[in-house]
């Protein structure tokens, strides 16, 4: 696990110093938004989804300016999708990455505003030239980032997510969920590097696999946290879910069976990396780091 907490940090340093460049201040009138733009996307989290863009990525010999660029604009939409999921009209959170929420420690208005020029921000990040010489990568990347992040993907997720309280769900329709809110950006954060790299679809399909797996044992693990977790360490508010009746995992197999699924997904999340060497053991290690982290 050295090494992968040390790669960890490295990219968590990368793209903090990438997303300090790219979120600008002002002093200009309009300066306020960006200032709750930084506060809520510099310096914080794991940076789980930037480290598996940059992972795969150097798999396939992209270059890390380029990498770094795609790792920024995921981790704005993130930023972005955390804002807007604290505000009180969602998840009506005081407390995020250690630290008040963007609405808490600015006001309701420049939290929604600032989510939404982080959202923007990322396509614009992704459209310039710098982020790769070939228009039909940009564009993809564009597509992809898209559909993971709307309606069908994310958007889609927390919506559900807001309903669920009154719905039964099943296991099918919890995984739905999961996949959509979480799992869908967390795919296109694997797919990224062989996007960037031109891999043939074949090779796309490996990290598809792993990713999808991947995505819902790390959703698992955030429903653990919420109920198990410590709310200094994991940096949020814990024990909401339940008190707010969301559909969980953890709601529909209770906590035992519900690790174990997470555990279960690692290992085949693992198994698709067979293809590949050693090159892919940072993936597999982030893998394995997914559902045992504490934060
Ligand atoms: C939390 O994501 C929100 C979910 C999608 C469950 P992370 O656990 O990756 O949050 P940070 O980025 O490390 O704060
Ligand atoms: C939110 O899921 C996922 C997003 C798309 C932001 P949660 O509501 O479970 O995330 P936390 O627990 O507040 O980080
Ligand atoms: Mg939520
Ligand atoms: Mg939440
Ligand atoms: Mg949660």
């Amino acid at each position: 696990m050295t090494g992968l907490i040390e790669a960890m940090a490295e990219t968590a340093s990368a793209v903090n110093q990438e997303l300090d460049r790219l979120l600008d201040r002002t002093d200009a009138p309009e300066g306020r938004v960006l200032d709750a733009m930084r506060y809520s996307a510099l310096d914080g989290g794991k940076r789980l989804r930037p480290f598996l863009v940059m992972t795969t990525a150097s798999l396939f010999k992209v270059s890390a300016a380029s990498a770094l660029r795609v790792a920024a604009a995921i981790e704005m939409i993130h930023c972005y999708s955390l804002i807007h999921d604290d505000l009180p009209a969602m998840d009506n959170d005081d407390l995020r990455r250690g630290k008040p929420t963007c609405h808490r420690q600015f006001d309701e208005a420049t939290a929604i505003l600032a989510g939404d020029a982080l959202l923007t921000l990322a396509f614009e990040v992704l459209g310039e030239a710098e982020t790769h010489a070939d228009p039909a990568v940009r564009c993809e990347l564009v597509v992809q980032l898209a559909k993971a992040s709307g309606a069908n993907g994310m958007v889609g997720g927390q919506m559900i997510d807001l309903l669920a309280g009154n719905m039964v769900m099943d296991m099918n329709g919890i995984t739905r969920l999961q996949q959509m809110k979480t799992g869908r950006i967390i795919a296109f954060a694997c797919e990224a590097g062989p996007i960037l790299g031109k891999a043939p679809r074949q090779i796309r399909t490996h990290f598809q696999a792993y990713a999808h797996d991947l995505g819902l044992a790390f959703q698992i693990a955030d429903d653990l946290l919420d109920t198990e977790g410590d709310a200094a360490v994991v940096g949020k508010a814990t024990g909401k879910d339940a008190a707010a009746g969301k559909a969980t995992f953890v709601s529909l197999l209770g906590a035992e069976r519900a690790r174990a699924q997470a555990d279960m997904l690692v290992e085949q999340a693992v198994s698709h990396m067979d293809a590949f060497g050693e090159e892919a053991d940072l993936l597999r290690a982030v893998a394995r780091f997914v559902v045992e982290r504490r934060s």
